[in-house]
């Protein structure tokens, strides 16, 4: 099975747990596109009564166009589900995000979520963390003495830029730092030091954040946290 495939896989097992009256944090990336899909076709053909909370402009647009009915965050007091992907997941469960540049939304629907589930793809998994850079996102002002912070501290900052060379900017108008480090041999103090630098918005490791990790494949595996 290819990965296109294991994602398509993944992200329709995943719209099989979504049951009727909950309210779903819809994540962002191709391989929820795959989830969205899933669960809009429950919505349009098993009549599932469901509203969304979404972390992208692209997966509201996505979701939206199928006839998935979206609401803001502060309309919910809380979301019972929330299916996002990863970009790289360890043993602990915890995890790199924001290859899609998302991570902001992603992490703030995360943590007002009942449930967090992420759905990957077998190439995802890495222990320790790693073979993927990992984003943050920083306030515009300042940015290249932020790089040389990092670069100082030998993160290995690469301010990131889309194919025609433009920097990125996020739904938030923010950019996005990818440091590029082999491997995250402590993610937790990682995560604490950058939470504590001055125009660091957010950062992409997940800690203690995922509840289940739903691992494509021949046989689909199921992580839980335990
Ligand atoms: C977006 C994300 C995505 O969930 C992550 O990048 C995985 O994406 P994909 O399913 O396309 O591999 O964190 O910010």
């Amino acid at each position: 099975m290819d990965v296109t495939e294991q994602k398509r896989q993944v992200g329709k097992y995943a719209a099989g747990l979504v049951e009727d009256h909950m309210t779903v944090g819809l994540g962002t990336g191709s391989t929820v596109k795959f989830f969205v899909d899933a669960l809009a076709e429950r919505v349009n053909n098993e009549g599932l009564n469901i509203i969304g909370v979404t972390t992208s402009v692209r997966t509201a647009e996505q979701a939206q166009s199928l006839g998935i009915k979206i609401v803001d965050l502060d309309d919910v007091d809380e979301i019972d589900l929330t299916v996002d992907g990863a970009d790289r997941v360890n043993k602990n469960l915890d995890g790199i995000k924001g290859g899609g540049a998302a991570l902001l939304f992603e992490k703030i629907v995360a943590i007002n979520s009942k449930k967090n589930v992420w759905i990957v793809d077998e190439t995802k998994l890495a222990d320790p963390l790693g073979g993927f850079p990992l984003p943050v996102e920083v306030v515009t002002y300042g940015v290249g003495h932020l790089n040389t912070l990092f670069a100082n501290e030998g993160l290995k900052p690469v301010l990131r830029t889309d194919a025609a060379g433009e920097t990125v900017v996020t739904d938030n108008g923010n950019y996005i730092i990818d440091l590029h480090l082999d491997t995250i041999e402590k993610p937790v103090e990682l995560a604490d030091w950058l939470s504590k630098q001055v125009g660091v918005i957010e950062h992409g490791l997940f800690i203690n954040i995922a509840n289940r990790v739903i691992v494509a494949g021949e046989e689909i595996k199921i992580l839980d946290r335990a």
